[in-house]
């Protein structure tokens, strides 16, 4: 297998399938598919692919990061309320070579307190927080020019 440096795993941790109808004044009323087709066209504007995956379950997402070794050329991943805990999650994301943007709609240091731990952002590239679905235009910029497509 190699790496395609074209192809980038948008992964989606919990609770964010209600996106739309969870806590709409924190997170807005577009749904995470609307959040996912922002990441896709500026993806294809850039002549990079994008691969979703959202699930509630740390393991699935550890999976998919190993899945990503070897074959896609970055991750942009908003945890959800992982973020602040999964050590799990910090570890796989260690363990894959290119970049990884870490990307929430609201920014978790503006508000509880307990937010403003992020045990992803020490093996991120970068974070990208508080533009609420414009953060998905600005994360799949991001990794565009990281790795390197000549249009970005
Ligand atoms: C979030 C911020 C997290 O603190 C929270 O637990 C989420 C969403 C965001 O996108 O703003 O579920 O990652």
């Amino acid at each position: 297998m190699t790496t395609d440096p074209t192809l980038v795993l948008l992964l989606s941790g919990v609770n964010l399938n209600l996106l739309g109808d969870r806590e709409p004044a924190v997170y807005g009323s577009a749904t995470l598919e609307d959040h996912a087709d922002t990441a896709r066209s500026a993806a294809s504007a850039l002549g990079l692919r994008i691969e979703h995956l959202q699930s509630n379950a740390e393991a699935e997402l550890v999976e998919a990061i190993h899945g990503a070794r070897g074959r896609c050329g970055s991750i942009i991943i908003n945890p959800g309320a992982f973020t602040h805990y999964s050590w799990a999650i910090h570890d796989a994301l260690a363990a894959f070579d290119g970049p990884v943007i870490e990307l929430h709609l609201s920014n978790p240091d503006a508000r509880e307190p307990w937010r403003r731990t992020s045990v992803v952002a020490p093996v991120a590239t970068g974070t990208i927080s508080g533009f609420g679905s414009d953060g998905y235009r600005l994360a799949v910029e991001a990794v565009a020019r990281l790795v390197g497509q000549p249009s970005a």
